[in-house]
């Protein structure tokens, strides 16, 4: 069956615009019609009838921007692009990475390199509605898109948000609703429910945050580990609901700043180590308990001791990069992990034709097994090119024989 939908999918793909419009928007509204909430009992159904409301305007109450806090990021990412250029080739992006930084992305890295600060304020704090969110959130003019919606469009796009709020709702019944909000920062936009900011991603952000802490709820100070974190969407949640957890992030020097940013906005009393030329290349263990968030490239994995880490997360990233690059990263996984891997990819090729490594093709991890693995429950199983897999793996060495 799922190779008969992958076809499909796929042959869907190679049609001419036009045509492959129409056959999705026959779908829409086929699925607007057949569309049931089969999984969610009536009694919750009929409590989250709250008012979902669509949500274009920008927020008058935004988070303004701390110029303060901007020329940190500045330097940093300047001391990390000039510390990039000797390593090894495998932490340099590639494929469709290299093509997004050097296009999409080349205005807000020129502004942040040649320290126009004004310019690389204007571009994060309205970075929702730019491409700065090009790759992290499909492609590009995502906000045009959903501004845009026509009637079909909208009801289709309201339909499977709330679909997705009511299997959230599903997982944690229990749970208010105030924890999904989000704040007012880089200028968000999507869907309020009783006048509780989400954007699209809200529901399963917050839900792997939530699984992740469970799963070192009796730690006493957490680390939890994320490489390809993207804007700080899954640690903005982490952080908020858990605030003894300390949160690193890996990532390219790009996402690093906008993450920082992020971070630094939503979370403005916390203790935050950026990058700097000057640090020593190592992170010992009181450094990991006495920070909020440790955000650092790439090429900082080394930096770590072993077993030093609870958690690592690897969220729709290790597929988007290069087979040099993910070798590179289990090496240190194995290092320096201590309990538990979750990660989220691909497990078959990307049906949109653009490049993607399925998660089977990963090397073996040596000190960590699978086990849990199952299809990502926040896909959507037909329209989704991007189809993939939650997994969780333990090192081996922590189960009890
Ligand atoms: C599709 S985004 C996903 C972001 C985030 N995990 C999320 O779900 O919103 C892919 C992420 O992988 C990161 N990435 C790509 N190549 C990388 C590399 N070589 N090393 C580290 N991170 C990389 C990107 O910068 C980006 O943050």
């Amino acid at each position: 069956m799922g190779m008969v939908k992958n076809t499909a999918v796929t042959a869907l793909n190679s049609l001419p615009g036009k045509i492959k419009n129409k056959i999705l928007r026959a779908s829409d509204l086929a699925s607007l019609v057949l569309r049931d909430d089969l999984h969610v009992s009536s009694s919750i159904r009929q409590r989250e009838r709250g008012e979902f409301e669509k949500w274009v305007e920008q927020d008058k109450r935004g988070v303004a921007l701390n110029k303060e806090v901007l020329g940190r990021i500045v330097d940093s990412y300047i001391s990390a692009k000039k510390e990039q250029i000797p390593v090894k080739e495998a932490y340099l992006p590639a494929e469709t990475w290299a093509r997004l930084l050097d296009e999409n992305w080349r205005p807000f890295n020129d502004a942040i390199s040649n320290r126009r600060i004004d310019e690389a304020a204007d571009y994060l704090s309205g970075f929702f509605r730019n491409e700065y969110l090009s790759g992290i959130w499909g492609g590009q003019d995502n906000f045009g898109h959903f501004k845009n919606l026509d009637a079909v469009g909208q009801a289709n796009n309201f339909a499977r948000f709330r679909q997705k709020h009511l299997t959230w709702r599903s997982f944690l019944p229990d749970t208010p609703l105030s924890e999904l909000d989000i704040p007012l920062i880089g200028q968000p936009w999507g869907y309020r429910i009783n006048e509780i900011n989400l954007h699209l991603l809200s529901h399963e952000y917050h839900y792997e945050a939530y699984n992740l802490a469970r799963l070192v709820k009796d730690h006493p100070r957490p680390v939890v580990l994320e490489i390809g974190g993207g804007f700080g969407g899954l640690a903005y949640y982490l952080k908020r609901n858990n605030q003894d957890i300390t949160y690193v992030g890996l990532d390219l020097p790009e996402n690093i700043a906008l993450q920082t940013y992020y971070l630094s906005h939503s979370f403005p009393e916390s203790r935050i180590l950026t990058f700097s030329g000057e640090m020593e290349k190592s992170i010992d263990l009181e450094t990991l308990k006495i920070y909020d968030f440790i955000l650092l490239p790439n090429f900082c994995i080394s930096w770590f001791p072993e077993e030093s880490v609870e958690v690592i997360v690897n969220i729709n990233s290790f597929s988007e990069m290069s087979m040099a690059t993910i070798v590179e990263y289990f090496k240190y996984i194995d290092v320096i992990g201590g309990l538990y891997l979750y990660h989220q990819n691909l497990f078959t090729g990307r049906l949109d034709g653009h490049y993607g490594i399925p998660m089977q093709e990963f090397p073996e991890l040596q000190n960590f097994r699978t086990v849990f693995e199952a299809n990502n429950r926040w896909q959507d199983e037909i329209r989704s090119s991007y189809k993939t897999r939650e997994n969780l793996l333990i090192r081996i060495d922590k189960l009890k024989p």
